[in-house]
């Protein structure tokens, strides 16, 4: 089977990454799902900006968690990137387009955990999923959101919240436990980054073994599209959903 297409911060290769441009792109590339990293601002909203400071990605500079939503309302995130203006993106706002479009498209949630106040967007996430009638499909299949983070804790908060949802553990660097295929018990999927597999390409099937699919972030070098392919990864996070699905399809 071939793997799904996740979009990584929207089509980000063709818009400002995360803002509703982006998304509204990826879904009409046909991209299968979407990725997204949320924080939380300092009055406790959900916004989906990558880094921890709004200086590479906006207008301003400051910390997402200690500026409150509308002073983010008042920078621009787009147009560092190709001068088209756009407004921070809510989690709210993306889960609206996400249950305006297609039933099949799925969401891939990524908390950015901090230390500090470990569990407090794990359980803002949960909670916003359930208002948005997100949190309890009958079967881990049939979930339209997954759930993700590089933290374990994170992982396992996730999974404590909205238990019926699948949870991705994201692997950065891996010790001898994790090459094996290993997960711990509150994770579904393994996350590794493409280089990973690259180097070890036995580490998809050993996870397989262990009874893991794949996600696999990110995708865009050819050569790397077929070796996830090749390999049966599960899930693909891309830059381009068109190139990618282009390249899938054998074009
Ligand atoms: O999809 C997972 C991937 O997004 C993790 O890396 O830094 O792009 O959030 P990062
Ligand atoms: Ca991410």
């Amino acid at each position: 089977m071939s793997p799904l297409v996740v979009a990584h911060r929207g089509a980000s290769a063709h818009r400002a990454e995360l803002t509703l441009a982006a998304y509204e792109l990826a879904i009409e590339q046909g991209a299968d799902g979407i990725e997204c990293d949320v924080r939380l601002t300092a009055d406790g909203h959900l916004v989906c900006i990558h880094d921890d400071v709004v200086d590479r990605t906006s207008s301003g500079t400051g910390r997402v968690s200690e500026m409150t939503l509308a002073q983010l309302s008042e920078l621009d995130f787009g147009s560092w990137y190709d001068n088209e203006p756009q407004r921070v993106l809510t989690f709210d706002a993306l889960l609206d387009l996400v249950t305006s479009s297609r039933p099949d498209l799925k969401l891939f949630v990524e908390s950015k955990h901090p230390a500090r106040f470990p569990g407090r967007i794990e359980w803002k996430v949960a909670a916003t999923l359930g208002r948005y009638g997100l949190s309890k499909p009958e079967t881990k299949d049939d979930a339209r959101v997954v759930m993700m983070s590089f933290s374990t804790l994170a992982v396992r908060k996730l999974r404590e919240y909205a238990p019926r949802l699948p949870t991705v553990q994201l692997i950065e660097n891996m010790g001898k436990q994790g090459r094996d295929g290993w997960l711990p018990p509150w994770a579904d999927y393994a996350g590794p980054g493409v280089d990973l597999v690259r180097a070890d390409p036995g580490y998809v099937e050993r996870c397989r073994a262990q009874g893991h699919d794949t996600y696999v972030w990110t995708v865009d070098a050819p050569e790397d599209v077929e070796l996830c392919r090749d390999l049966g990864v599960r899930f693909l996070a891309t830059n381009s959903p068109i190139k990618t699905r282009e390249h899938l399809a054998g074009e």
